[in-house]
């Protein structure tokens, strides 16, 4: 039986964010929880496979910039928001401050998580800075959260999220729930968005919890 690393909770509120997409379907997902942190305030490192932008174009229908700075502020225009801060990463910048177990960090989210990059994060095989540094967040024993996005899964996958889950990363797969009764998609995305931070012990959004009493 493998050793299992618990995450380490002595993570301070101060210390920012890592939010990474992958080519996965569900690039909104990671849309909204970007302008959820940000809305709150929150520091936010951004990376984006290159997946993610290849993904990201399918579903939303254009580009997102290459370049960090021409980033930052497509999604401040997209989002139309000020608050918080925003640092983005070229997918390949392997020299970048998150690549460091050295630059502390509050936790990582990977959402979309394809399963390409499972795999490699599974195998120990850094390709990239999304790579690189659930790595880096894993061995540091800092929390991670994965929302794997394949469906169906075969053994591959599912072995390949087992290990990880060994390795002490948080399976949080974006499964929609209906007993909140949601109306609309955006409902359940901020669902599915809200339960991913729930795995930090980040409040992001108003959305209605199950207290039980809805019966
Ligand atoms: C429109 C589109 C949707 C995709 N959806 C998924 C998906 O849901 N899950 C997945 O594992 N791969 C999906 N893929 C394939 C990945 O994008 C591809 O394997 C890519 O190499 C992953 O790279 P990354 O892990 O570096 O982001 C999709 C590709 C495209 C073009």
């Amino acid at each position: 039986m493998p050793a299992t690393s618990a995450p380490s909770t002595q993570q301070s509120a101060d210390h920012p964010y890592v939010l990474a997409v992958t080519g996965a379907s569900a690039q909104p997902l990671a849309e909204r929880a970007l302008q959820l942190l940000l809305q709150r305030g929150r520091s936010v490192h951004l990376v984006l496979s290159r997946g993610a932008h290849e993904v990201w174009k399918a579903e939303r229908g254009e580009s997102v910039p290459l370049d960090p700075e021409q980033q930052q502020q497509f999604w401040r225009d997209r989002l139309d928001c000020q608050s918080g801060a925003l640092q983005c990463h070229r997918f390949n910048d392997q020299a970048a401050n998150i690549a460091s177990g050295s630059y502390r960090t509050r936790g990582m989210v990977i959402v979309p998580c394809s399963m390409g990059t499972v795999g490699r994060i599974a195998a120990g095989v850094a390709t990239d800075l999304v790579e690189r540094c659930a790595d880096v967040h894993l061995k540091e024993g800092r929390p991670l959260v994965i929302a794997p996005r394949e469906m169906p899964w075969n053994l591959i996958h599912l072995r390949n999220l087992t290990n990880l889950a060994e390795a002490g990363a948080r399976i949080a797969p974006p499964i929609p729930a209906w007993y909140t009764q949601p109306r609309t998609l955006d409902d359940m995305v901020d669902f599915l968005v809200v339960r991913l931070f729930d795995g930090l012990d980040e409040d992001l959004a108003p959305i209605q919890r199950w207290t039980g009493d809805q019966r």
